[in-house]
């Protein structure tokens, strides 16, 4: 059985005070650096436009009129290189108002992610929706967004992403114990610890910031307590909908998790954003044949 309604919306939290950036995050949202030249919030965009999911909801804080800026057209710029006949800037300038629909809601206070999930609850309403955390970028060549989203269509209930660690990383994520199920790369979730303390992780598989959620989670997150750091955490309101009974929790329970083996590139903090702008480099064939050897040479040379 396919479980309804489709997937069709997309969550990304975006308000964020990106402190570990400072002083580039005291007036740039930290979902707008590059990564090369495009802002870190239009890869993800773009990857939940590609799953299909071109109805898109950034929850936003304060100070952070640049996001909604790059989604809208911006005529004075547009006419002024059109006069200069600059048509790939041009293109590059209208790409991400067309990508997608974009809207907004403003989270008042930074009280977790939990709690910025919550504020997207009368945008969604009673449908199943993904949520995409701006910190990670998927390669946009491993379709796990899509993969989650059938993984939902067979299962139901909710679906986190699940990427295998060493052990001694695992504090620093939400961190899952599983059982098989009939297919191989799908997961049921038994239960979930937002960063565990390394020796009471409960594997060193760790949920990364790809969900799908049944709308479930609403009525969860609004009685779940601050946790792991003080604040509302998505991990605790999905470890309820994991371990409740199927009985209790008649509609909407349930999480499973996807495996995943692909390429995740951290731009959450500053070695793994340096890595990041280097790997993504050196996949862009416009900019690889000059950077490469440029990068071979320089590391040969470095001390
Ligand atoms: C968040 C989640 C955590 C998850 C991580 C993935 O943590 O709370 O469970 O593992 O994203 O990047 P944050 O990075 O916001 O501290």
């Amino acid at each position: 059985m396919a479980y309804s309604p489709a997937v069709t919306k997309a969550v990304v939290p975006v308000a964020g005070l990106g402190t570990r950036f400072l002083p580039a995050t005291k007036a740039t949202p930290k979902v707008m650096l590059p990564v090369v030249d495009k802002p870190a919030i239009q890869y993800v965009v773009e990857e939940a436009v590609a799953a299909g999911l071109g109805n898109v909801l950034l929850i936003t804080g304060d100070g952070q009129q640049s996001i909604a800026e790059h989604f809208e057209r911006a005529l004075d710029l547009e006419a002024r290189l059109a006069a200069r006949g600059n048509q790939r800037a041009l293109a590059a300038v209208r790409a991400p108002t067309e990508l997608a629909r974009v809207s907004y809601v403003r989270q008042d206070s930074p009280r977790g992610l939990g709690h910025a999930v919550l504020c997207a609850a009368d945008h969604v309403g009673d449908e199943p929706f993904a949520v995409l955390l701006g910190d990670d970028l998927i390669d946009a060549r491993d379709d796990l967004l899509a993969r989650m989203i059938a993984a939902r269509q067979r299962y139901g209930g909710s679906i986190v992403a699940l990427m295998e660690i060493p052990a001694d990383q695992v504090s620093a994520y939400g961190c899952a114990a599983f059982k098989p199920t009939d297919d191989q790369d799908i997961v049921a979730i038994t239960d979930l610890v937002e960063k565990p303390d390394p020796n009471e992780a409960p594997s060193n598989w760790i949920v990364i910031g790809r969900y799908v959620c049944d709308p479930a989670i609403f009525p969860v997150l609004r009685e779940t307590p601050a946790g792991r750091g003080g604040e509302i955490q998505l991990t605790d309101a999905l470890r309820t909908l994991a371990v409740a009974d199927r009985d209790v929790c008649a509609d909407g329970g349930g999480v499973h998790g996807v495996l995943f083996r692909g390429r995740r590139y951290d731009t959450g903090n500053k070695q793994d954003f340096l890595r990041t702008t280097v790997e993504f480099a050196c996949a862009r064939p416009d900019l690889a044949p000059d950077f490469v050897p440029w990068l071979r040479e320089f590391l040969r040379n470095l001390p």
